[in-house]
């Protein structure tokens, strides 16, 4: 087995954040060039045209949610997007996200607990590669849902392994219910074409 296989595996396989946060330590150097590269992930340029489409204020607030390594926040950056905040639970993937000097911020915390950050701060939530296997489940857009203000929007991946086995139709349909957000768009893409691994992307508007 190569290494960038070996590591990914590592990633998807973890059974505690420590494991999942120890292969992130040990990918964060290489993570760019392996995913960007053969790996073919073009999950953040989708998500990130997405978002955008709905989002003509260059201006917004925006918070990307498991910004990892910042390719997301480098997109959008090149985009003309200055106002943008990151938030990981990886030390060294956050390591690498400053470098790129793509955000005003950039913070360490982990998206499976309450956050510290106050109510309806953000025009708009980012997240991609985050909700997937053994990562973080549907439970935090509780949280990702305060911290937007009403009329913003959130926008992420869920691998669509993950979106079957955590049952994530019925429970963002929760807050759909709830009246605490409304579905704009739901597509399915690719998310790794090296391994023909598919994502759905989704884009709700906060209301409440
Ligand atoms: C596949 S990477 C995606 C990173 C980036 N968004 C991208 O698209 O390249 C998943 C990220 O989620 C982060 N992560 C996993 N569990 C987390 C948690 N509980 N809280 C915050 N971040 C977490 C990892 O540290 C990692 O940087």
């Amino acid at each position: 087995m190569n290494q960038r296989k070996a590591i990914h595996d590592r990633v998807l396989n973890a059974t505690s954040t420590e494991e999942l946060m120890a292969a992130y330590g040990d990918w964060a150097e290489k993570y760019d060039g392996d995913l960007m590269g053969e790996m073919g992930y073009v999950a953040p340029m989708m998500t990130s045209e997405l978002l955008l489409n709905t989002l003509p204020d260059n201006e917004a607030c925006i918070l990307d949610a498991g910004c990892g390594t910042g390719l997301v926040g480098e997109l959008l950056y090149r985009k003309g997007y200055r106002n943008i905040d990151g938030l990981d639970y990886s030390p060294e993937m956050l390591a690498k996200a400053k470098e790129k000097s793509v955000y005003q911020r950039l913070d360490r915390q982990d998206l499976t607990q309450s956050l510290d950050i106050e109510d309806n701060v953000y025009d708009a939530v980012i997240s991609v590669g985050t909700f997937t296997c053994g990562h973080v489940g549907p439970k935090a857009f509780d949280e990702l849902i305060r911290i937007t203000q009403p009329g913003g929007c959130i926008c992420f991946t869920v691998r669509e392994q993950a979106w079957g086995e955590d049952d994530y139709h019925q429970k963002l349909h929760a807050f759909e219910k709830n009246g605490r957000w409304a579905l704009q768009e739901l597509r399915t893409t690719d998310y790794l074409q090296q391994e023909g691994s598919r994502c759905k992307v989704c884009l709700y508007e906060v209301t409440a």
